[in-house]
């Protein structure tokens, strides 16, 4: 299994530390087989040890340059950073990123031979409409991505289940992921939106569920380290 933690806007450099500190001592009684990311705010970057992977929530598409606010791949590589999160929905419904800036993103970072996590997911009213709408939804959001990329690891985020405490249920996450798999070469697969230990078994036990991305349960570590042990 796959656990990721986004941490979004949450947490600072110092609290990203010590929360990093405290996973590490946990996982150390992790199966071998399981996997652990870290997505934390770009100020909190850092090398630490552990066993999980740091990634960046987000970049620019360049080594370097003029980007004002942006970080590009110099900055990821300071810390040896070669995984990233690439089109949330939060980043492209608030920051306005379009399927053809996001496929240009993902070129750019496979070309740099980063693992990428690729998120896609629908609105409610896409939901609202139905199995077949959904299907007719989610494939647009592989336009311009290379779904054979070797390193790619996708994760289906309904928009309507992140944050609001309440996770698709069993039979729409199956559903969704058996049809997501044959598009995406059966690549992993992680599932996203309101996960928590509460229902993270139900959710891991499903066919086609190859992980999750946590989120507000990610946040703490004993929560999440329980998640990861559980
Ligand atoms: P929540 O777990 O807070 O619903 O967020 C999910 C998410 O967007 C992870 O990327």
């Amino acid at each position: 299994m796959i656990y990721a933690a986004n941490f979004k806007t949450n947490h600072t450099r110092q609290s990203t530390q010590k929360y990093l500190e405290a996973l590490s001592e946990k996982l150390h009684t992790k199966k071998t087989e399981d996997k652990v990311y870290i997505f934390p705010p770009s100020t909190a970057l850092d090398v630490y040890s552990g066993d999980f992977t740091i990634g960046a929530q987000n970049a620019y598409p360049a080594y370097n340059g003029a980007f004002t606010g942006e970080i590009g791949v110099e900055q990821l590589d300071e810390f040896g950073i070669k995984t990233i999160l690439i089109g949330h929905s939060e980043r492209r419904e608030y920051l306005l990123e379009s399927q053809e800036k996001v496929a240009q993103k993902f070129s750019f970072f496979q070309e740099q031979g980063f693992e990428i996590i690729y998120c896609i997911g629908e609105p409610l009213e896409i939901r609202q409409k139905g199995f077949d709408a959904v299907m007719e939804y989610l494939p647009a959001q592989f336009e311009g991505i290379d779904v054979t990329y070797e390193n790619l690891i996708v994760a289906y985020e309904p928009i309507w289940a992140i944050g609001t405490g309440r996770s698709a249920t069993v039979e729409k996450i199956s559903a969704t992921h058996s049809a997501l798999k044959k598009e995406i070469n059966d690549k992993p697969l992680l599932y996203g939106g309101s996960v928590k230990l509460e229902n993270l078994k139900e959710i891991t036990g499903i066919t086609g569920v190859d992980g999750v991305l946590v989120g507000s349960a990610s946040l703490d570590a004993d929560s999440f380290s329980k998640m990861v042990l559980s």
